[in-house]
């Protein structure tokens, strides 16, 4: 005989228990399909009236001119008339309406237009702000996500989990079951109980009596480990958010990138990126420029080309000590906060030298059209390993005619030992990063 007879009774219930828990895992995960054709035509209308009426003050998920908009219903439930509030805010205010007026003053009282909708359009655009879905990232940048408005993707993996949970319970509660069981059998002939091997013991056994079974769970916990950790190197750490990227904090004075470092054609300054950011080339950190900087042109530019331009024009002379009445510095001085836009997480080494020097990459390679569309600066790349990786795979390394590769390049022209096939490899083949070593964790990892 081999294998241990089983109580026939165990094994229908735990038959019956599997099915039940497999029920639970195939048909739960398919219920939010239901009716979700009428949810993306609800987006797609939301989304096209937020664009037309609502987008040059809100985002969903961010403050802009206006707060974000994503939960805003929920905000205004039992406080007042959100539609009235939409169709004509100023008109709203007049009903002395407690909630509406501590927004208009949180606000500084900034305006928001009438708009002429009517209710149900006003609901698709809530709709829409509330299952926002961030646009997907530039190509080349990251691994596609869902698009806007697309069905949600359904996540297996915290159903998995959920199933091993259960299955555990269920085996662990059936052992104590058969223990029990075994225990009065042994009690009826008149013996003493068995000894128990414990919770350990008992899984290991139950694991070397089901070998099959076991291992099937073991490569399905290891893959679902693999996977997920996989998955986490494309999004953790990243700031903003959910967002992707563009995260772009509010800047204690409103510097212009596009109209500094735009091209000259467009009419702006066309003023080299390192002029400013002068350490990108020698060192770690490309650097944010003093006030001292600034004021080299400064010191005669007074006036922006708005009011408000002027306005923050002054704001630098007061961060440089500077009285533009007499010209003269006073030598009080009260340094400009800049917010940090880009944070990479300290276990993570990043280098602007190697890549700008060494490597030749334009800036906006990884930081997008920084000087075409950005009065603001932003977090334009993702920042995550996963960006990283992706781009060391892809890019050409030019070694011929880079001095820092010279010695590697000399030193395997003199020697003769066989390397002559290696350089010539280097000389004919397309050579990336990642072949120079770009994909090794201790390049990246401290
Ligand atoms: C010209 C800028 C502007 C436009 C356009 C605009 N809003 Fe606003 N909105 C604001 C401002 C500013 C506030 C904050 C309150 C205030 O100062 O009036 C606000 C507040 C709101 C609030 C209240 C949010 C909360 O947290 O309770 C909602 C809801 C809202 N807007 C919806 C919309 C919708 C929907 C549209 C488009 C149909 C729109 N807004 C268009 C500027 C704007
Ligand atoms: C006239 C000076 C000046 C020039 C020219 C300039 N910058 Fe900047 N840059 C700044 C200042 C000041 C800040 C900090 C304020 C901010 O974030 O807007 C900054 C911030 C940045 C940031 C965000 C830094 C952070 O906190 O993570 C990036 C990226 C950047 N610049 C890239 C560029 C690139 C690329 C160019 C060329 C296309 C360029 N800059 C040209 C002055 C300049
Ligand atoms: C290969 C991608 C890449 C290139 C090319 C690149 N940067 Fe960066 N930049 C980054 C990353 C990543 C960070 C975040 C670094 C951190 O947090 O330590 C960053 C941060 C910055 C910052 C914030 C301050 C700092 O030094 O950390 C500035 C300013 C900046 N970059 C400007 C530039 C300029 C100007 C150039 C071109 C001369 C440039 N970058 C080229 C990836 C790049
Ligand atoms: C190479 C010269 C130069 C440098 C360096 C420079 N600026 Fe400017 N900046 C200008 C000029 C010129 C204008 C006015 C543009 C115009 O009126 O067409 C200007 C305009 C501005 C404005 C007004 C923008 C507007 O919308 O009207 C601000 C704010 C400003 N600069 C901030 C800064 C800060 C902060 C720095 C240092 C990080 C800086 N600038 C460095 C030349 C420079
Ligand atoms: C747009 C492409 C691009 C992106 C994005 C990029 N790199 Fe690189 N990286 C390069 C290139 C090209 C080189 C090769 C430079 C050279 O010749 O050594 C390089 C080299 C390196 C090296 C030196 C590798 C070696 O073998 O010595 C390190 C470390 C590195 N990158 C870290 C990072 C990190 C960390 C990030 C993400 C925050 C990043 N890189 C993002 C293009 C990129
Ligand atoms: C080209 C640079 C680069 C290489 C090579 C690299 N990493 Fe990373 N890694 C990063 C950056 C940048 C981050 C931080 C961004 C993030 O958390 O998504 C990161 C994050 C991580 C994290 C997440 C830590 C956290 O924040 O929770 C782990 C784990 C990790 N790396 C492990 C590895 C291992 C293992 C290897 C070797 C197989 C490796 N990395 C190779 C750049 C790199």
């Amino acid at each position: 005989m081999s294998g241990r007879p089983r109580p026939p009774k165990l094994r229908s219930l735990f038959i019956a228990s599997a099915q039940i828990v497999l029920s639970l895992f195939l048909i739960a995960p398919l219920n939010p399909a239901l009716g979700q054709a009428e949810d993306v035509a609800l987006y797609a209308a939301g989304e096209k009236i937020f664009k037309g009426n609502c987008g040059a003050c809100h985002k969903p998920d961010k403050d802009l001119t206006g707060p974000a908009l994503k939960g805003s219903r929920e905000r205004w439930e039992g406080q007042g008339d959100i539609y009235a509030w939409i169709k004509n805010s100023q008109d709203y205010l007049k009903t002395g309406n407690a909630y509406a007026k501590g927004l208009f003053e949180q606000w500084n009282k900034s305006v928001m237009t009438p708009n002429a909708l009517t209710n149900e359009e006003i609901d698709a655009v809530l709709y829409y702000v509330d299952n926002y879905a961030p646009p997907v990232p530039p190509p080349g940048t990251v691994a596609e996500g869902p698009a806007p408005g697309a069905p949600q993707e359904i996540d297996i993996w915290p159903w998995m989990l959920v199933l091993g949970l259960l299955f555990l319970v269920v085996t662990l509660s059936l052992s104590g079951v058969k223990r029990s069981l075994t225990d009065a059998v042994r009690e009826s002939e008149g013996k003493a109980p068995k000894e128990h091997p414990g919770l350990v013991g008992s899984i290991r056994e139950w694991a070397w009596n089901n070998k099959v079974f076991a291992s099937i769970i073991g490569l399905l916990v290891t893959v679902w480990v693999v996977v997920a950790l996989w998955d986490q190197a494309w999004v953790i750490g990243v700031y903003g958010g959910d967002e992707v990227a563009n995260y772009r904090p509010e800047q204690p004075i409103l510097f212009n990138h596009t109209l500094h470092a735009g091209k000259a054609d467009k009419g702006n300054l066309a003023i080299d990126c390192q002029y400013c950011h002068s350490s990108a080339e020698k060192s770690k950190h490309a650097g944010i420029p003093s006030t001292n900087v600034c004021m080299n042109c400064h010191k005669a530019v007074a006036e922006g080309r708005s009011p408000e331009g002027t306005a923050e024009i002054q704001k630098i002379y007061a961060a440089a000590g500077w009285d533009p009445a007499t010209l003269q510095f006073t030598g009080e001085e009260d340094p400009v906060e800049w917010v940090k836009v880009h944070n990479l997480p300290d276990h993570a080494f990043f280098s602007h030298a190697q890549h700008v020097a060494v490597g030749k990459l334009d800036c906006r390679e990884c930081h997008g059209p920084i000087d075409e569309e950005m009065t603001v600066a932003e977090q334009w790349a993702p920042l995550t390993m996963g960006w990283c990786i992706q781009c060391h795979n892809e890019k050409e390394v030019n070694m011929a005619g880079n001095g820092y590769y010279d010695e590697t390049m000399a030193r395997l022209e003199a020697s003769d030992l066989g390397h002559r096939e290696l350089k010539e490899y280097l000389e004919d083949e397309k050579i990336t990063v990642k072949e120079l070593g770009g994909w090794e964790c201790a390049k990246c990892h401290y």
